[in-house]
């Protein structure tokens, strides 16, 4: 398969979605920042739909400015069906076609890289959403904003795991507040949109997504650890090592995506993410030592300048909402996903970080 990503990942997630996706028969899908990592997961799993499920098929626009899609997204596959458009969607996007669903996952999504863009991070998410959520208003489709577990900033222990209900402890002013910030502004639109004017939103908060496709120059922890062990470059971790993270593998994610497509109640915010295990960073290290069976060696540092410090210490997410409401159960083991980036990850790095 084009673009590095698993055949049977991609055939295991329309497995799981088997329940809902006829109805994406004949539907018209606008999907924004559709060569990023999540983005080309969209685009094959559509593709694949359209050839072997979908009686109608679907028409899919897929939007990507290219900003931090890497090598591999850039190669644009040719799929009948699926228009791609190199777009900035902090521009104004106009189309003839009617649209059904607009999925915006467009965004900087790497903390290095907002970082290094924090303008064009803060734009994408406040004036990207608004360009999109002008657009299903006038289109009567459905938007679907993809916000971040990043929105609730540092929880204090008494809200882990984290409630979509919980309002969040975030700086205005730190070195994450261009993604944080920006992406809660984008969930106020949302609402606004959704109570002023009737647009069916919903708004995707995604905790710590991993898998095959992950870019390696990408700095997120999974990519980042796997290239350097592979170049035998020694792994740096920034901070103490005991900040905690869940991590979901992208089959599950990409199934809680789709649900939240096709089924969000409206108006509504779904965490999307795996509770179990919730683990430090250290932890994770040990974990990949076991299933490489091989001591790896870490150093603890500081936080560099190309690195935005004032992480959160624990994020770990409550998915009992959309388990009730759209039947979302994430199935794969932190051991077998890792088992199964780590071997994509081998194959295809070159560890040279
Ligand atoms: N992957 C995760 O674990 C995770 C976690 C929380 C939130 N998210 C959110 O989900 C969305 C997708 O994440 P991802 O992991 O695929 O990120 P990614 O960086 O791999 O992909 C994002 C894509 O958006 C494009 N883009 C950025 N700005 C744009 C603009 N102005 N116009 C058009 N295209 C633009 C980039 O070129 C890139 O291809 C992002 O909005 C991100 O903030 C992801």
């Amino acid at each position: 398969m084009k673009n590095f990503l698993l055949k049977e990942d991609i055939q295991e997630i329309l497995v799981n979605i088997n329940d809902i996706s006829a109805s994406f028969s004949g539907k018209k899908v606008l999907l924004t920042g559709g060569r990023g990592f999540l983005g080309r997961y969209f685009m094959e799993i559509f593709n694949l739909l359209n050839e072997t499920v979908l009686n109608e098929k679907m028409k899919v626009i897929v939007l990507d400015n290219l900003i931090t899609s890497g090598k591999e997204g850039s190669e644009i596959p040719n799929y009948k069906n699926i228009e791609f458009i190199n777009h900035n969607v902090i521009e104004p996007f106009k189309t003839e076609s009617s649209l059904d669903y607009i999925i915006h996952a467009a965004g900087i999504a790497s903390p290095y890289y907002y970082r290094a863009y924090p303008l064009e991070t803060l734009e994408v998410a406040i004036n990207g959403t608004q360009n999109m959520l002008k657009l299903a208003r006038e289109k009567s489709a459905n938007l679907i904003f993809f916000s971040s577990s990043e929105i609730y900033g540092d929880p204090d222990s008494k809200n882990i795991p984290t409630k979509e209900s919980y309002r969040g402890n975030v700086s205005c002013q730190g070195p994450r507040a261009c993604y944080d910030e920006s992406k809660r502004v984008g969930e106020t639109l949302c609402n606004i949109y959704h109570s002023l004017y009737g647009v069916h939103t919903n708004t995707i908060r995604p905790f710590n997504v991993f898998g095959p496709g992950m870019q390696e120059t990408d700095y997120r922890v999974l990519p980042n650890f796997t290239s350097r062990i592979k170049g035998k470059i020694p792994l740096q971790i920034y901070g103490t090592g005991n900040q905690t993270r869940t991590f979901c593998y992208i089959t599950d994610a990409m199934e809680g995506f789709i649900r939240v497509v096709l089924n969000g109640v409206p108006g509504e915010a779904y965490n999307i993410g795996n509770p179990n295990p919730e683990i430090s960073v250290i932890e994770l290290l040990e974990k990949m030592s076991d299933i490489l069976n091989k001591k790896v060696e870490y150093n603890l540092v500081g936080y560099p300048e190309s690195y935005p410090a004032d992480e959160p210490n624990r994020r770990c997410p409550d998915i009992i909402k959309a388990n009730n409401q759209i039947k979302y159960n994430p199935k794969i083991e932190l051991n077998e996903g890792l088992k199964r980036f780590i071997n994509w990850s081998d194959q295809v790095y070159l560890g040279k970080q």
